[in-house]
């Protein structure tokens, strides 16, 4: 018989996941998660794209369509009209909201809505890191770097002004990705599910403050929710491996497959276009920016301790 076991997550809501489908000793219930999962799985980054006529006042088949996509594929794309970043910000708080995304992260470059601008910074404290830089970002899901208590469940991505040029993102579903790691090797996902698999070395963060190192799991199982957590990035300095053979091959496994696979989305995000999801792994191509000023790329992200509501 099929077990299902659900989790109260933090705010006392039940996901009704069954996890026992993560149990490398339940094969069965992997296959029949398996069969769920992968029918009427979205075969293109069309079949993500959800219309939204109002970020302010989400209707019932707006949500419908949202949450469903981020219960089959843990991600959807919604378009909507464009409008001024002093209306669209708090649009972005609202919508968010509506879908359960309420504890967002305390980024040290987020502003108090919680929203940092993605943009090339030149000077100020964004200055000189990657993600506010023209240049490509590996894959990655946002805060692999976080401590298991400060980990991130979702995250919204919304676009003020795309590039001149380039900017796409590559987007992968974690539970597609573990997927393909169990099909070729279980002992794949035995590897990347020890509690060291993957390990920040310990840093002196921009504000001065001291990191501990961070080790932890590629794969885990929320406690909270029961579902698939993902913490990963393709990085090659500053990410110290367990030394061992089968995690070696389960990453080499990983890089190919993000690479190759037919279920990885490429996304060039327009004006009014946003990504809302459970975190999904992502990359991010080089661009060329605008350069007259007040046109140049700009993206506002969020990241959230909850998971998008009834996913
Ligand atoms: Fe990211």
């Amino acid at each position: 018989m099929r077990h299902l076991v659900s989790y109260p997550d933090e705010r006392g809501q039940s996901s009704g996941k069954p996890n026992r489908c993560f149990d490398l000793r339940e094969n069965d219930d992997y296959l029949a998660w398996r069969t769920e999962k992968l029918a009427g799985y979205p075969e293109t980054v069309d079949d993500l794209r959800v219309a939204i006529a109002d970020l302010n006042a989400v209707t019932p088949a707006e949500t419908e369509q949202i949450t469903a996509l981020c219960r089959k594929a843990n991600m959807a794309i919604y378009q909507t009209k464009t409008l001024p970043v002093d209306q669209l910000r708090p649009a972005l708080g609202r919508f968010a909201t509506h879908f359960g995304l309420c504890r967002s992260e305390a980024h040290r470059s987020a502003e108090a809505d919680g929203l940092v601008p993605i943009e090339v910074a030149t000077k100020g404290g964004r200055h000189g890191f990657i993600p506010y830089t023209d240049k490509p970002l590996s894959w990655h899901t946002d805060g692999y770097y976080n401590k298991p208590a400060d980990r991130i469940r979702a995250v919204l991505m919304h676009c003020a002004r795309p590039a001149a040029q380039g900017g796409a993102n590559h987007l992968f579903d974690p539970e597609i990705a573990y997927i393909r790691l169990r099909d070729e090797n279980p002992d794949y996902i035995k590897a990347l599910s020890h509690r060291r698999a993957m390990t920040i070395p310990g840093f002196v963060d921009q504000d001065g403050s001291f990191r501990e190192e961070a080790p932890g799991p590629v794969f885990s199982v929320d406690r909270f929710t029961g579902a698939l957590q993902m913490r990963y990035s393709a990085r090659k300095r500053n990410i110290v491996w367990r030394q061992d053979s089968l995690t070696t091959e389960a990453v080499a496994f990983l890089n190919h497959v993000l690479e190759h696979d037919p279920l990885v989305f490429k996304v060039n995000l327009q004006a009014g276009e946003g990504l809302i999801c459970n975190n999904v792994l992502h990359n991010r191509t080089a661009f060329t920016d605008h350069t007259e000023p007040g046109k140049t790329r700009l993206l506002f992200r969020a990241r959230y301790k909850d998971r998008v509501l009834n996913t």
